[in-house]
């Protein structure tokens, strides 16, 4: 046992009417059938590419592991350029196996592994500060963007690439710099090609949010020295259980179809509170994935549906000293997803110091481990108690196997939940619109409309100067 998923709490039996019926899922039973049924024709047509990615990477793998063992030695960091979904898998992963403080360990502590970064924002201290910790001549600079024109990820590279040449000249800048991105498409490629990068391609198939089991997230992660044959092979098993047809024995499926069923009764967040730290930036990773791909306007028939669930990150103990009276109290609008371990990789005994105080004697003697659980059940019982839907993920251990099972779940997930809503889970045009406004105010070429756009808003009166 790996994972091990109770969704208790989120049914009727438990909290009332609050809760999803088995009347609920009984009747909605055809559409659940259907929307499977369109999840195995679309893997079959391949359009569900990140499906395969646990199946059809051993040649990747390969690569990647030789390119890392040749690289490793010669520096001291690994930094990621890249945002959204070429940055938070990597860090998600990263936090979930390795060492809390592993770029403050020395470099035997990390098994001869370089230290890891990832520049996800252009806020310009960032970068800057960066370079008074590593030096970048000694640093490969992973550049990550499927659309090869993010003008984040872009401006990151352009000046890296320009700080490199200048002090190690094209050739040795040449050796520093290594892209990610779509093997077609973009400016990225082009540019990795006229200047010999090395460079991995992420399938055109699968989406940024979607590819943390393509080189995006394997590449970093082996340079971390992290087992991505296991990460893989984790996701494999769970390909297994999320081909099943019948909801209750398809992890993805019953995940999905619990949150489907309490959308359309206005439950319109989702909390995912891991009681690990190691788990803290699953929680990021996953606010992506559920929200970006669940948040469309338009349904798959152009109708306007404006469907979808924020996604929040909490994190246990620490909120519940902060979101958990809301949780209870607050408005009935939300569903508290826990992630707990059974076996923490550490054992750490609270001393039996103060006895004979009252309300510390009961701490004495027992572990850090059993508080954490015991804290997080007691959350579970204050939710259930005020009818709060919550359901638990509980890992064995957290390890490479366990995590790529769980990715790959919530991926699935995620997609059968956008065939229940009846949209595209795949794109993202919200953020596009971004994308653009950006290059319309820089003007941009071929953005002329949107500039005009931009121009004729109405001038702001809602503003106020100190
Ligand atoms: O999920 C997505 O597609 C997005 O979040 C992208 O990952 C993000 O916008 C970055 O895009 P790109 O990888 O093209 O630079």
């Amino acid at each position: 046992m790996n994972l091990k998923i109770d969704y208790n709490h989120m049914m009727a039996d438990f909290i009332g009417d609050k809760g999803v019926s088995l009347g609920e899922i009984n009747a909605l039973s055809p559409k659940f059938q259907a929307a499977h049924e369109a999840m195995v024709t679309k893997r079959g047509l391949g359009k569900m590419d990140f499906r395969d990615l646990p199946h059809n990477q051993e040649g990747i793998v390969q690569d990647i592991l030789a390119y890392r063992d040749a690289m490793k030695d010669e520096v001291d960091a690994f930094i990621v350029l890249g945002i959204g979904g070429s940055a938070l898998g990597p860090m998600a992963v990263q936090q979930a196996i390795n060492h809390p403080y592993y770029n403050e360990l020395p470099r035997s502590a990390r098994n001869g592994f370089p230290r890891f970064y990832v520049a996800d924002n252009v806020d310009p201290e960032r970068l800057t500060y960066l370079f008074q910790i590593v030096d970048p001549c000694k640093c490969l600079f992973n550049v990550v963007s499927k659309s090869g024109s993010t003008s984040e990820t872009m401006s990151q590279f352009m000046y890296i690439q320009h700080l490199l040449e200048s002090k190690l000249g094209k050739e040795g800048a040449r050796r520093r710099i290594v892209c990610t991105t779509d093997e077609k498409n973009g400016n990225l490629i082009k540019i990795a090609k006229e200047e010999g990068y090395k460079t991995y391609f992420i399938p055109s198939g699968v989406g940024g949010r979607f590819s943390q089991l393509t080189p995006v997230g394997l590449l970093p992660a082996a340079f971390c020295g992290i087992d991505i044959r296991a990460l893989l092979e984790g996701a494999a098993v769970m390909d297994d259980l999320c081909k099943n047809a019948e909801i209750e024995k398809n992890p993805a499926y019953i995940y999905a179809v619990l949150h489907f069923i309490l959308m359309q009764k206005g439950v319109n967040i989702s909390v995912m509170m891991p009681y690990a730290d190691s788990l803290r930036y699953m929680s990021d990773w996953h606010a992506q994935l559920w929200a970006e791909s669940l948040g469309k306007r338009f349904d798959n028939a152009g109708n306007e549906v404006f469907v979808g669930q924020t996604s929040v990150k909490a994190m246990g103990v620490t909120d519940q000293h902060s979101q958990v009276q809301l949780y209870t109290e607050g408005p009935f609008d939300k569903i508290i997803v826990l992630l707990g371990v059974d076996n923490y990789r550490e054992t750490l005994t609270i001393p039996k110091t103060y006895q004979d105080v009252g309300s510390l004697g009961f701490l004495g003697g027992i572990t850090h481990n059993k508080l954490i659980q015991v804290e997080q059940m007691a959350t579970e019982y204050a939710l259930l108690q005020a009818k709060r839907p919550s359901m638990t993920i509980t890992f064995d251990k957290v390890d490479e196997h366990s995590v790529g099972q769980l990715l790959y779940m919530l991926e699935v997930a995620t997609a059968y939940a956008g065939e229940l809503l009846d949209i595209n889970a795949f794109d993202q045009p919200g953020v596009e619109e971004g994308k653009n406004a950006t290059y319309a105010y820089f003007g941009r070429p071929g953005y002329e409309e949107k500039k005009k756009e931009l121009d004729v808003r109405p001038a702001k009166k809602g503003e106020y100067i100190i």
